[in-house]
């Protein structure tokens, strides 16, 4: 199973994917953790990244492909996947298309997580990423047991460095001029399915499950 999640930033891809991953067996693949992992081991390609999401823009393509066409040809990924932040403009899903076509495999499903702007800022205010794990909270939906502790590990809990109000703003202007058309392109393909990801996260995920059986 093959599967790509679509939504605003904030909208709970990574929060969905981990579940979907956990409930389905598949790996969770997020560019966006991969880049974070790369920055805090300050590799060249973390420093080549950081600009970029430390602004809310997108990360060249250059950078961003290649990586992403290793990791799923990666063994884990061979019963298929789960790509949260991956396609996210038209030419990472053509290149991503043509990968499988080589391969005589496609998307299965394409999930939005459809969430309104307005609810989107309140959300990322609220967030809580774990310096150590990369696990997420949010300190009214999700809040960890001791405040500013990660449940998983005692990591530090921080405010992501691209979490901050202006940034957020222009993480949502990037995603409707570069991402959005992504949801024409699965319609397209017939994949797409639209979840309301306003809802809480279990009743979301009981949506999610409904569609992939
Ligand atoms: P990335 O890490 O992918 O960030 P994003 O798309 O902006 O999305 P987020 O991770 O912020 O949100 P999410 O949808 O996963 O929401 P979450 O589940 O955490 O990318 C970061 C940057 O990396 C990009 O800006 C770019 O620079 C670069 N990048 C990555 N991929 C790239 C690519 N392919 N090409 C180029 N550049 C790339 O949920 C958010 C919060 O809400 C959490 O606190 C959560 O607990 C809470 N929450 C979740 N669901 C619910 C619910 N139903 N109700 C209430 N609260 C909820
Ligand atoms: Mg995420």
């Amino acid at each position: 199973m093959k599967i790509v999640m679509l939504g605003a930033p904030g909208a709970g891809k990574g929060t969905q994917a981990k579940m979907i991953a956990e409930r389905y067996g598949i790996p969770h693949v997020s560019t966006g953790d991969i880049f974070r992992a790369n920055i805090k081991n300050d590799t060249e390609l973390g420093r080549k990244a950081k600009g970029y999401m430390d602004k809310g823009e997108l990360v060249p393509d250059e950078l961003t492909v290649s990586m992403l066409l290793d990791r799923v040809a990666a063994d884990d990924c061979k019963n298929g996947y789960v790509l949260d932040g991956f396609p996210r403009t038209i030419p990472q899903a053509e290149v991503l298309d043509k990968e499988l076509d080589r391969l005589g495999e496609s998307i299965d499903y394409a999930i939005d997580v459809n969430v309104p702007d307005e609810n989107i800022v309140k959300r990322m205010g609220g967030r809580r990423a774990c310096v150590t794990c990369g696990a997420t909270y949010h300190i009214e939906h999700v809040p960890p047991k001791k405040e500013g502790i990660c449940d998983n590990c005692g990591g530090e809990l921080i405010l992501r460095d691209d979490d901050k109000p202006e940034t957020v703003q222009n993480r949502l202007n990037v995603y409707h001029t570069q991402t959005q058309p992504l949801i024409d392109f699965y319609t397209a393909k017939g994949v797409l399915k639209t979840v309301d990801g306003t809802q809480d996260m279990q009743k979301v995920f009981a949506d999610i499950t409904d569609i992939l059986g």
